[in-house]
């Protein structure tokens, strides 16, 4: 496996820039503005194009007959100007001719309706006949192009399970039953697994199972969680079997599929995933429907470093400006662009691709933002791709280089797809909320957590905190008591380690899987309306849930104050071995997270990245020898710091006091950092 700083020593990827690039699609213009995309690029400082995402249509434009004489100029003309490619399999959507002659390969939603081609990624997950099309596909590329000098990295389809994921046709139902087979060897552990007891659905026959299409009222939950670990295992049978070629012809060049690793997207297991993938990449998209969508952008590349073991990634694509897909698609401010961009590469990206390089004049995305607008290059954003791309170049000194972060927040795919099921006690508990209201809180403090799985190793983190993880294996809640013992101070909150894996519940009151570690007991729900807030001692307050908490072994640190809890704890801390394990009953207001956080942090020794001013983003990235401080002000107002070092961005030495004008954006070389 290469990590990204291997990836781009390897071939031709420059490495002595952050990667500059992103989605270049010249099957969609003539050969005169090719010419003028080269030119542009090299005015831009672009570095590397992500090549023939959806291009099988051309490259198979009939069964079995290929044409790569265009791929090959392209990439010739690209090789000419310096710039590196990311070539893609094409296998994200497959030819009208395909469907056409393959109409079994069509998904099927979950009521039974077909899903008809004339978008994209019309396929089903498990069809073998796509499978041996696409290898077909990946085999002719890899022969043609194996030994091109401009091919850096393969980029294997496009964002898995984005439109085609669930599908409930009868291939893959019967891929469900085999899939089944393997994980339960026996239908006696599946009817256990699945609690089938319970309203008459005791199986006695493999063929007598299905996916779990529409029914009549409560779907059984292990069979929907089962069917999402089989999606995500399914697809990346599809990934690897166009992975097993590409490494066969180029051992050397490393594979990618981009994630979308949004907190949203939770379609597939990135953790199982990540493993077989040379270089993490992912695209990001702010949501404007959320309350703080920057907050969303620096957990998701928290999340994304997760997915890397804590190594540089690459961020395959984010958005210029506007996207066309959401109801009201806003427009970047001046600057918000190079802001967002810069908080991937301090939360560990070392490459910046966007969607895409020349906005389509026909189809589908044709309102959606480019580096080379409608408009052309004469526009506020090519000019500041052209700022960005001086960026990135001059940045180069941060590649490879490593976050620093002493916290960690746990995050798990199973978890979230047993929490989201419906008929828990709320259904305004959404899997990522604690999670985000957490690091949306140590965000704010200068504190850089990273997102990791619960079976990470937890042993160098100050600070782990354990939002609603609400299925709980033995070994990752023995893992994060092990982690207190040592010295951590650890932070579960409610509807976490309610669970075990097959969502049976863990008896003896809850959190059965933190119940010892945390000493409380929690004997029933009490979930709020949703206005609803609940008074705690503290002077603060808490929405969404509360619960008759019972403080065994554990201090109380805030109780609940009105009815039906008053005098219930609601907020606890327990000494454990060298650290402390706390609990806390209610989602917290963000003055009460404010609060919390700072106690927990003093106790667990951690530091912010640097004392800044509020509405400034801080961010440490380092390397044995010296270290970055990323300062990124996102408030329309210029602001005094206080912070020394050579700044990458102007080459200006800062010391002492100085001002961080508004919108404005810092990289400081300083010395090696030292915890
Ligand atoms: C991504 C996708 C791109 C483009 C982009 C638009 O999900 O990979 O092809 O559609 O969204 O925002």
């Amino acid at each position: 496996m290469h990590d990204v700083r291997g990836a781009l020593i390897s071939r031709a990827w420059p490495t002595d820039r952050i990667a500059f690039g992103g989605d270049y699609n010249p099957e969609q213009w003539p050969r005169e503005v090719w010419r003028d995309d080269v030119r542009l690029m090299a005015e831009a400082g672009v570095s590397f194009v992500t090549l023939g995402v959806f291009a099988w249509s051309w490259l198979e434009p009939e069964p079995g007959r290929f044409d790569t004489e265009w791929l090959d100029e392209s990439m010739d003309l690209l090789h000419d100007h310096g710039i590196a490619v990311d070539l893609a399999t094409g296998t994200a959507s497959p030819p009208p001719w395909f469907s056409h002659r393959h109409p079994e390969t069509l998904p099927v939603d979950h009521s039974g309706r077909t899903l008809w081609p004339g978008s994209r990624q019309t396929w089903c997950p498990s069809s073998p006949v796509f499978t041996e099309h696409a290898v077909a596909l990946v085999e002719m590329l890899a022969s043609r192009f194996h030994d091109h000098p401009a091919l850096a990295m393969w980029h294997v389809s496009n964002e898995y399970a984005c439109h085609n994921l669930p599908c409930y046709c009868d291939t893959c139902a019967d891929a469900f039953r085999t899939w089944l087979q393997r994980r339960y060897g026996h239908l006696d552990a599946l009817n256990d697994a699945w609690g089938t007891s319970f309203w008459s659905q005791r199986y006695g026959d493999w063929a007598e199972i299905n996916p779990p299409r529409r029914t009549t009222a409560i779907p059984n939950p292990t069979q929907a969680v089962d069917y999402a670990r089989f999606g995500s295992d399914t697809l990346l049978e599809q990934f690897l079997a166009e992975r097993e070629v590409l490494a066969r012809w180029t051992p050397d060049v490393p594979v990618t599929t981009n994630f979308m690793s949004m907190s949203m997207f939770r379609r597939l297991d990135y953790h199982r995933w990540a493993a077989h993938q040379d270089v993490i990449s992912t695209d990001h998209y702010p949501l404007t429907h959320l309350d703080d969508p920057v907050a969303e952008l620096a957990f998701a590349a928290d999340l994304t470093r997760g997915f890397a073991g804590g190594r540089p990634w690459v961020l395959m694509e984010h958005a210029p400006s506007a996207v066309n897909w959401q109801p009201v698609n806003r427009a970047k401010g001046p600057g918000e662009m190079i802001r967002h961009s810069l908080i991937h590469v301090a939360r560990g990206a070392d490459a910046l691709g966007f969607f895409q390089w020349r906005a389509s004049r026909a189809g589908a995305e044709k309102f959606h933002s480019a580096l080379v607008p409608h408009a052309g290059s004469e526009s506020k954003v090519f000019a500041e791709a052209c700022r960005l791309g001086r960026l990135a170049g001059a940045l180069g000194e941060v590649v490879g280089s490593r976050v620093v972060a002493d916290v960690a927040v746990l995050w798990d795919y199973e978890a979230s797809w047993a929490c989201q099921q419906p008929a828990h006690p709320s259904n305004a508990i959404e899997y990522a909320d604690v999670a985000a209201d957490v690091h949306a809180g140590l965000r704010a403090m200068a504190i850089t957590a990273d997102v990791v799985h619960p079976s990470a190793d937890l042993s160098a983190y100050r600070l782990v905190i354990v939002p609603t993880l609400y299925t709980c294996r033995d070994d990752s809640a023995a893992s994060v008591a092990a982690a207190a013992e040592a010295g951590a101070t650890v932070l579960v909150t409610y509807f976490s380690g309610i669970v075990d894996e097959h969502d049976h519940i863990r008896l003896g009151g809850y959190p059965g899987a933190f119940r010892d570690l945390l000493g409380v007991r929690v004997e029933e729900f009490f979930p709020l309306a949703p206005q609803a807030t609940v008074a705690l001692s503290d002077g603060t307050s808490g929405t969404a849930w509360s619960e008759l908490l019972q403080a065994v072994d554990a201090e109380v640190v805030t109780t609940f104050t009105e009815q039906p809890l008053a005098g219930v704890p609601a907020v606890t801390r327990r000494r454990v071995g060298a650290g402390a394990a706390w609990y806390v009953a209610t989602r917290l207001s963000n003055t009460a997270w404010a609060t919390l956080l700072n106690r927990l942090t003093a106790e667990a020794g951690v530091q912010p990245a640097a004392v800044v001013p509020a509405g400034i983003e801080a961010v440490r990235r380092a390397c044995d020898e010296r270290s970055w401080l990323f300062l990124i002000n996102h408030t329309e107002a210029d602001h005094e710091v206080t912070v020394d070092g050579t700044d990458l961005v102007d080459g200006v030495e800062r010391t002492g006091t100085w001002t961080l004008p508004a919108g404005a954006v810092s990289v400081l070389r300083q010395p090696a950092y030292r915890n």
